[in-house]
């Protein structure tokens, strides 16, 4: 299948009205990969179409920062392991309904976002999962990396040889049976983070369990708007376990006459209300980027006990170029780059007080 996009195809990924570009990513770990990216993105020129796919090529920028950076413990290597002691990956990325694509359980390939972007471009499909995917990535010119660090690998020894070790499967004993959460649900005390995230936590960003996933959105100057999001996943997670984050509809969705979405926190609370496409559909009822991610974390909370270490937060981007963010819980930052320069902004809204 070409690369290249049927004209018509073009004007349908370009949403309404033209404003600077903007990219808008979660926590501030991504604030490297934000800097790295922006030129890609403020070198559209602005008019009907842009220049294709500078908006995704800004998103897959962020996400490929975060995952080669071993410090980062929840996307790409470095990324904490599965229960067996295994990396798996997870990610996806979106233009439209039309043009997404998602791969779930890759072990050999450090750049799920890359290999989503191939799905989608290559193949007639949305998504590939496990094996395959990994073969496929690799007859697409992708190259086959280690995915445990030393550190995630210590990190999973400790885990495993904890007699107190939170069960990713079991979650209602894992709350009852971990006072050490003490109640904010922090996985990891500041001693056990890199200097980079002990940097973080003393900003007031918190860290989860469960969470952290890189999510990017993007609008180049011609009203395209563009989304990618990349995971380990649960740290420790049942082997196959797969989370929101390559599910089209959960993590992330794209529609250019509406908006985007995407989401880092729980993916089990994420899924069960189809979060992302929620936001987005919200916003074509009217609601601004903000309010729409309010009702997901209204329907999170209406739906679920909610535990000590469940968390979940939003960005989204309208198509009209407003943002906003929103979370669950106090603790999470996003990242805003536009022609202002980047940093990292609280929420507008947290859902909870506890
Ligand atoms: N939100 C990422 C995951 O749950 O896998």
């Amino acid at each position: 299948m070409s690369d290249k996009l049927p004209a018509e195809m073009a004007a349908e990924l370009v949403s309404p009205s033209c404003s600077p570009p903007i990219l808008l990513s979660t926590w501030s770990f991504s604030v490297a990969g934000a800097k790295l990216a922006w030129p890609t993105l403020a070198a559209v020129g602005a008019g009907a179409g842009g220049e294709r796919d500078c908006a995704l090529e800004a998103c897959l920028q962020v996400c490929g920062e975060a995952e080669r950076d071993p410090r980062v413990d929840s996307v790409g290597y470095g990324g904490l392991p599965d229960a067996s002691g295994r990396v798996s990956l997870d990610g996806a990325v979106m233009e439209s309904p039309s043009r997404c694509g998602s791969v779930c359980g890759l072990r050999r390939h450090l750049h799920p976002v890359r290999v989503a972007a191939s799905v989608m471009r290559s193949t007639r499909h949305v998504m590939l999962a496990g094996d395959d995917a990994d073969r496929f990535a690799s007859q697409h010119g992708h190259l086959e990396a280690e995915l445990l660090s030393p550190e995630a690998r210590a990190k999973w020894e400790a885990w495993r040889s904890d007699p107190h070790a939170v069960d990713q499967s079991r979650d209602q004993a894992a709350a009852a049976g971990r006072p050490t959460d003490g109640g904010n649900g922090a996985i990891f005390g500041a001693s056990g983070m890199s200097d980079l995230l002990a940097e973080v936590v003393t900003t007031g960003e918190l860290r989860w369990r469960e969470h952290d996933t890189v999510g990017v959105l993007t609008r180049d100057s011609g009203g395209r708007l563009a989304g990618a999001c990349s995971t380990s996943g649960t740290p420790f997670k049942v082997p196959g376990r797969v989370g929101d984050s390559p599910i089209i509809g959960s993590g992330l969705f794209v529609d250019p006459g509406a908006g985007a979405a995407t989401g880092t926190g729980t993916g089990e609370l994420i899924m069960g209300v189809c979060g992302a496409h929620l936001a987005v559909e919200e916003m074509r009822r009217g609601a601004g980027p903000t309010e729409a991610i309010i009702e997901v974390l209204r329907r999170v909370d209406r739906s679920y006990s909610i535990l000590p270490h469940h968390q979940v937060a939003m960005i989204a981007i309208h198509a009209d170029g407003r943002w906003g963010s929103a979370a669950l819980r106090k603790g999470f930052l996003a990242v805003i780059h536009d022609e202002a320069g980047c940093r990292t902004v609280e929420p507008e809204y947290v859902h909870r007080a506890d």
